[in-house]
Order: structure tokens, then C-alpha cells, then sequence
């Protein structure tokens, strides 16, 4: 279940109040250039070829599919999101400003990923753990089976995923961005259900915030939990590629593949599964 921030009753005040959130959401959990990198490699190393479609799922404002299509004149993406006002932000601020040609290569598809919507795609991806919002074993199966179903022979379905000894303790996390401060807070964790709410704020150099601008509840699943659920979707085989982390345990962006780790307080991986 997401329980997105609601832009009417978000608080904000000083330079807080006169910022997008969308836009600085973007900014400070988006990297759309090196997730595009990832999918490049290693679906050129599986098949020898290059991927051409991609579906986003979860694609919030489709920054990641008009990065994708920006790219090359023959790619298309197919980019599903639940909410229309997040669609729109995204075909406002991204997908017009980038041109009709990028435009008429991307189809935004207002529904529900358990629905499978959308035709077959070479790669198929949810970014930014956002799976974590289907939080029954029956949901999350429902929705494996839609994508196995949308995935194209020889495709890719990419998951991004996180974990660590902090994603189960309730607190707040500072990253310093370019001119404002990105805050990931775990309001509580349930032990019992493995779900927490979990919100994202934006502070300021004058002291303002936007606290609490968008927040999800969500179920924090095990990477077994997961393989598992993808097997029964009819997945043969996955990959997992860790984030490699610095001295600060902040993640550098590089990946590697992994069968076995050392927990860590934060961890983030791609899972890439293949039929
Ligand atoms: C964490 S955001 C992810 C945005 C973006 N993909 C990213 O990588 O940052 C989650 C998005 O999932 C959407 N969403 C939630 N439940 C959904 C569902 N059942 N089907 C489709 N989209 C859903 C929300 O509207 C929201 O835009």
C-alpha cells in the first residue's frame, strides 16, 4: 500500500515553500543516466544485441523512460504509473520539454501494474524499490506473473531493490545534495508484518524544509523472499548485482555480481531475471 505525500496538506515554509517536489524528488533519488548504463551491459553481454523497448513500472514522472528514448532515435518506452497527477508532472516537465519526437516514442499508461497492461518489452523495471508497495506474497506474485507475461523472448526483468541492518530501525538519514539536503526517515518498522512507513523531506539552506513529502507504507522483503516469487512466476534463472558502498557506506553508483555478502547497514542491489 503507497500512502503518497498529499501536495495540500504537505507542510513547508521559507524556501521550502516555493519548491516542485517532484522536481527535487528527481534530484535526489533519480539516476536515470546510470541505471540506463546497467541495462545497456548487461542485457548486450546476455543476448549480444541491444534492448529497444523498455517498460517502466512504477515510473513516477517517467524520467528514466525519456532519458531511454532521448538516447537513440529506434528506442520506445512504455512508462505505467497508478497516479495521474504524477503523469502529468511527467509529461509536463520531462517528456514535452524533451521534443514530439521523444514524445511520440513513449506510451504513458495511467493503471495499476497488476493489471499487466502494456505490450512486451525487451526489459521490464521497477526502480527505486517500489515493488516494496505490494506488501502480500499474493500481490507481489500477481505482479511477477504480469511482467514474466509482458516480457519479450530474450528480454530482462530488472528490479531495484534495498536492505541493510538500518532499513529495519526507525530514524533519519541525511544525504547533502546540490543546494538542499535529501531526508530518507523510517518512521517505524514492524517486525511482525516486515512493513514501515517510510517518508522523503527536503531541507534547506535557510533553515526551511518540506518534510514528509512523499511517504510510503510499505513491506520490506527479503531477497530469498523475492527470488523465490520470481521463480514461481515462472523466472529460470536471476542475477544479483550489489552496490558497491564508500568508507561512509554511501553507495559510488558501481555494481557487481554477487551469490553471497556480508550484511551492511544499507545495501542496494539490481536483481535481473530472465525466463
Ligand atoms: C517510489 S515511486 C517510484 C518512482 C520512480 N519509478 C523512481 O524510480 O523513483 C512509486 C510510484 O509507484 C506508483 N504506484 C504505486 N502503486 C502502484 C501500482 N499498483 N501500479 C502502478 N503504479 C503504482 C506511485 O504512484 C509512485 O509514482
Amino acid at each position: 500500500m503507497v500512502e503518497e505525500g498529499n501536495p495540500d496538506t504537505i507542510a513547508a515554509d521559507g524556501q521550502a515553500m516555493n519548491i516542485d517536489r517532484h522536481e527535487f524528488y528527481q534530484k535526489a533519488v533519480q539516476y536515470p543516466a546510470s541505471d540506463i548504463d546497467i541495462f545497456l551491459e548487461v542485457y548486450q553481454k546476455e543476448y549480444g544485441r541491444e534492448p529497444l523497448v523498455i517498460r517502466e513500472d512504477f515510473c513516477g514522472t517517467a524520467l528514466l523512460s525519456t532519458i531511454w528514448v532521448s538516447g537513440d532515435r529506434a528506442r520506445r518506452a512504455i512508462a505505467i504509473d497508478i497516479d495521474q497527477e504524477t503523469l502529468d508532472w511527467g509529461l509536463a516537465h520531462n517528456i514535452q520539454p524533451a521534443g514530439s519526437d521523444v514524445e511520440g516514442r513513449i506510451e504513458l499508461i495511467q493503471a495499476d501494474v497488476l493489471e499487466g497492461e502494456g505490450p512486451p518489452a525487451d526489459i521490464i523495471c521497477a526502480m527505486n524499490f517500489s515493488f516494496n508497495i505490494l506488501d502480500t506474497r499474493e500481490k507481489l506474485l500477481r505482479y511477477f506473473t504480469a511482467a514474466r507475461q509482458s516480457v519479450a523472448d530474450g528480454g530482462l526483468f530488472i528490479l531495484e531493490m534495498f536492505g541493510g541492518t538500518e532499513a529495519i530501525v526507525a530514524g533519519i538519514e541525511d544525504r547533502e545534495k546540490e543546494g538542499f539536503t535529501y531526508r530518507w526517515e523510517t518512521e517505524w518498522f514492524d517486525p511482525i508484518t516486515n512493513t514501515a512507513r517510510c517518508h522523503i523531506g527536503f531541507l534547506f539552506p535557510d533553515g526551511s524544509s518540506m518534510e514528509r513529502a512523499f511517504s510510503y507504507d510499505w513491506r520490506l522483503w527479503s531477497l530469498p523472499e523475492v527470488t523465490d516469487l520470481l521463480r514461481d512466476a515462472g523466472f529460470g534463472s536471476w542475477r544479483i548485482f550489489w552496490e558497491e558502498v564508500d568508507d561512509d557506506g554511501a553507495g559510488t553508483g558501481e555494481y557487481r555480481e554477487t551469490t553471497g555478502e556480508e550484511n551492511q547497514e544499507t545495501w542496494i542491489v539490481y536483481i535481473v531475471a530472465k525466463v
